[in-house]
Order: structure tokens, then C-alpha cells, then sequence
């Protein structure tokens, strides 16, 4: 790991037990509220997307937004919410997925993209990889192209960046 990606990790305070006992929460809060990690952050996204042909960063429903919307900014790039069920007021598609502690459905309107559109899927962290892979399959649903699915964290003993590469995907997280 290089050293903006240490020095992001040092900002994540883990919350033990919560929202559960055996979960040890990846809380971000701590890295917003530090100015100089939070546009480490920012800065490590915009640096590995910069140059390349970006039409829309997708955000997932809630954490994602805060960095989707940070990363479609600077790549002057659209902004696609990837909501939680019954937040998008038009016509959606719908994906049914599995969390760490739960099940949950995502949604996205159905005008989110247009066919081939290049994207890159961004959220705050990768558990089980259930959220992202619903995300994917929304995505791909209204034809646009996934170019890499991203995140700040990757859990790796819970499997999800391998089955997310399994199923094909190219993915880039900050810290693990
Ligand atoms: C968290 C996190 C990711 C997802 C990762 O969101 O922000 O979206 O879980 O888990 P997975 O890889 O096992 O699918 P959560 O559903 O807790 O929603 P929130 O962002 O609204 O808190
Ligand atoms: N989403 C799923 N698992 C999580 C964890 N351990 N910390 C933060 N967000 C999560």
C-alpha cells in the first residue's frame, strides 16, 4: 500500500459491534472530517480515472454519493444515484442483493444512461460485493459499459472484490 492510501486507512475508525455483534463497522466519518484525507481521497479517484473516457460516475445509495459526486465533478462527468428502493421518483429497474447484515434492493432510472455510455461504479466500501453487483446488473440492464468498479475499502475476507473480478469486473479500491 502507498502512502496516501496508509494515510487514508490511519483516518477510518473501525466501531466494533455495530450494527451488530461479530461486524467491525468501517466508519468514514472520520475521514470526511479530516480536510487532508478527504481530498486524498477525492484526489487518489480523480488521478486513476483522469484522461481516460468517463460519460457517467454512478454513486451508490448513501456513502458512494459522497465520493461519486466529489469524482464525477472533477472528471466532468454526468452523476447517476444507484438509490435504495423507493427513492427515485421515475421509472426504475430493480435488483434484489444481500448485505453483510441484511437483504436490500437497488434502484436506477431507467433513463440513467445511454446505450454504450462508459461509467465508472463508485461506493464507500466492498463487503460481500451484494451491493455492487446488483449495481452492475442495473448498469448493464440499460446498456451502458462498466469501465471499473471502485471503492474506498475493500473487505477482502468477505469475498466481494474476488467474485466481482470472478464475474469479470475490473475493480480498483483505496485501502483494504
Ligand atoms: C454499505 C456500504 C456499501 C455496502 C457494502 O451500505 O456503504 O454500499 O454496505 O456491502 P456489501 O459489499 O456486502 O454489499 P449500506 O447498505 O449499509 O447502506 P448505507 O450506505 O445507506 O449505510
Ligand atoms: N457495509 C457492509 N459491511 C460494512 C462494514 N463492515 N463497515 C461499513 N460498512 C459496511
Amino acid at each position: 500500500m502507498d502512502y496516501f492510501s496508509e494515510s487514508i486507512k490511519q483516518a477510518i475508525r473501525t466501531v466494533p459491534d455495530w450494527p451488530k455483534p461479530g461486524v467491525a463497522f468501517r466508519d468514514i466519518t472520520t475521514v470526511l472530517q479530516d480536510k487532508t484525507a478527504f481530498r486524498k481521497l477525492i484526489d487518489a479517484f480523480v488521478h486513476r480515472y483522469h484522461g481516460q473516457k468517463i460519460d457517467a460516475v454512478a454513486a451508490v445509495d448513501a456513502r458512494g454519493f459522497i465520493i461519486g459526486s466529489a469524482l464525477a465533478y472533477e472528471l466532468n462527468a454526468s452523476l447517476v444515484l444507484v438509490r435504495k428502493k423507493g427513492k427515485l421518483p421515475f421509472d426504475t429497474l430493480v435488483e434484489d442483493y444481500e448485505l453483510e447484515y441484511g437483504t436490500a434492493s437497488v434502484e436506477l432510472h431507467k433513463d440513467a444512461f445511454k446505450s454504450g455510455d462508459k461509467v465508472v461504479l463508485v461506493d464507500d466500501l466492498i463487503a460481500t460485493g451484494g451491493t455492487m453487483l446488483a449495481a452492475t446488473r442495473l448498469i448493464r440492464r440499460i446498456g451502458a459499459e462498466i469501465v471499473e468498479v471502485a471503492a474506498m475499502i475493500d473487505l477482502p475476507d468477505l469475498g466481494g472484490s474476488r467474485k466481482l473480478q470472478e464475474e469479470g469486473l475490473q475493480v480498483y479500491t483505496v485501502c483494504s
